[in-house]
């Protein structure tokens, strides 16, 4: 994949959360020299012993191997990392505060450390998602408290990895946005992505700052659009993975994201359509569209729990299994997912719980209470009136059904991801609530 001429960098990734973490892993495979920082000297040491604190499929290899070839190493001293680094990139949380608006300070804080040891010319690249116009804010602060007049560049570089399948969002992009002031900046990022082969859009700071909101905003608009015409299908008899289909073979429309389900869940989704609304709203703009967007994300939900409980009348006393905690499958990341929603109001109608999912058991143990945390599938629905299908798992797909009929006192599915048929189930004598059909 890697042209011989290809130029290598030595770059530090500030921040080996989520994304700071693929991002330093990825480029030390395109041949860089990657130092991954983080101030959270706990989490520096258990990457030094080679313990990756998310999981995501292909990660710990790829940590693995390009910690052995010397391409990767993990450190909590910033200053020695920007000294060494052509290229900084920065990659912390930026959380959302109660009102929605992002929380910068990490990001603050991490320009005012590089300000503090800045000695020549870097290109400190924001990677983080973070709000139109942070550049000019980054910008302000390393020049004014920077120790003599150094020169530097500050970059937006969004990232659009998607967890579960990060490596290759990174490895294979549909696009690379770089958002520039200089064609010095332009060209450092250019060359450092020129192994990627993907179309780079060169834009200004701030078009590429909107680019990610916009993009994460409209992705959700997507699913909440199809959400929204599920409810209608309810109410006619049609489709809506037919309709689906036959909106998204429309090559302006597309086929991905439009899987109807209990909605958009995610550490992404959630805090990005909140931020882009507050931003709107500061500029003046009231962004009535992506307050329904998020309305129809929380009342498919609630919709989801009205038809399971019309099917049970009582829900107190019923023994319900939840497959899936997950917010979507290939991850344990449990932040804003469906199923902790289901199982709060769930256990508010004092239901008893029992719950499976493949990776994020050992997650969810920290901090879900009153719920029974089963091995399998089969044990969860042991005894149940009502089996919901909450994350679209691999392993949830080839279920033995007759089995499950077995042992479920009443045969019951409510699949709030449409991973099933009707028909399949129905001629196995269960009771199928999908959504949208
Ligand atoms: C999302 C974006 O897809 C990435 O491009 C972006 O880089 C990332 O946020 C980020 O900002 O860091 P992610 O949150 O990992 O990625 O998850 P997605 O795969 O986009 O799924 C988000 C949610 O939408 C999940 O709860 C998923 O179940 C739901 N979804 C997705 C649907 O309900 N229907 C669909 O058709 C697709």
């Amino acid at each position: 994949m890697l042209a011989k001429n290809d130029t290598k960098f030595n770059v530090a990734v500030i921040g080996a959360g989520y994304v700071g973490l693929v991002v330093s892993a990825c480029l030390a495979k395109l041949g860089n020299k990657v130092i991954s920082v983080d101030n959270n000297r706990k989490k520096i040491e258990l990457l030094k012993s080679m313990k990756i604190p998310n999981y995501e499929p292909g990660l710990e290899n790829l940590v693995r191997e390009n910690v052995r070839r010397r391409k990767l190493e993990f450190s909590s001293d910033l200053k020695r990392a920007v000294r060494k680094s052509d290229i900084i990139f920065i990659a912390v949380g930026t959380p959302a505060k109660e009102n929605g608006e992002a929380d910068l300070s990490a990001v603050e804080r991490v320009a005012f450390g590089i300000s503090q040891v800045l000695d020549a010319y870097k290109l400190i690249v924001e990677k983080s998602t973070v709000p139109v116009r942070t550049g000019e804010k980054v910008k302000e602060t390393i020049r004014r408290y920077a120790k003599g007049d150094i020169e530097f560049d500050v970059a937006s570089n969004p990232e659009f990895l998607r967890e579960g399948r990060a490596i290759s969002d990174f490895l294979r992009p549909d696009r690379i946005v770089i958002g520039v002031e200089s064609k010095r900046a332009a060209s450092l990022l250019k060359a450092l992505y020129r192994p990627l082969k993907a179309p780079i859009v060169v834009t200004d700071i701030n078009t590429a700052e909107l680019i990610k909101h916009a993009s994460n905003s409209f992705l959700a608009t997507k699913i909440s659009f199809i959400n929204a015409v599920s409810m209608i299908c309810e109410k006619t008899g049609a489709n809506i993975e037919e309709v689906a289909l036959g909106m998204g073979l429309d090559r302006r429309i597309g086929k991905e994201f439009l899987a109807a389900g209990i909605g958009w869940g995610g550490s992404c989704f959630p805090k990005d359509v909140d931020a882009f609304i507050h931003i709107a709203k500061k500029t003046g703009y009231n962004f009535r569209l992506l307050e329904e967007v998020r309305h129809v994300n929380i009342f498919q939900r609630r919709h989801f729990l009205e038809r399971i409980k019309e099917e049970l009348w009582i829900l107190k006393g019923k023994n319900i299994a939840i497959l899936g905690l997950a917010f979507k499958p290939n991850t344990d990341d449990l932040r804003e997912s469906p199923a902790l929603y289901l199982i709060n109001e769930l256990l508010e109608e004092e239901a008893k719980l029992r719950v499976y999912d493949p990776q994020a058991m050992n997650k969810a143990k920290k901090f879900i209470r009153n719920v029974k945390f089963c091995r399998d599938s089969y044990e969860a629905v042991k005894g149940a009136d009502c089996m919901i299908l909450a994350t679209a798992w691999e392993e949830f797909k080839n279920l033995n059904f007759k089995k499950i009929k077995t042992l479920m006192r009443y045969p019951f599915v409510a699949d709030g991801r449409n991973l099933y048929s009707s028909s399949q189930l129905g001629s196995l004598g269960f009771k199928y609530i999908g959504i949208g059909k």
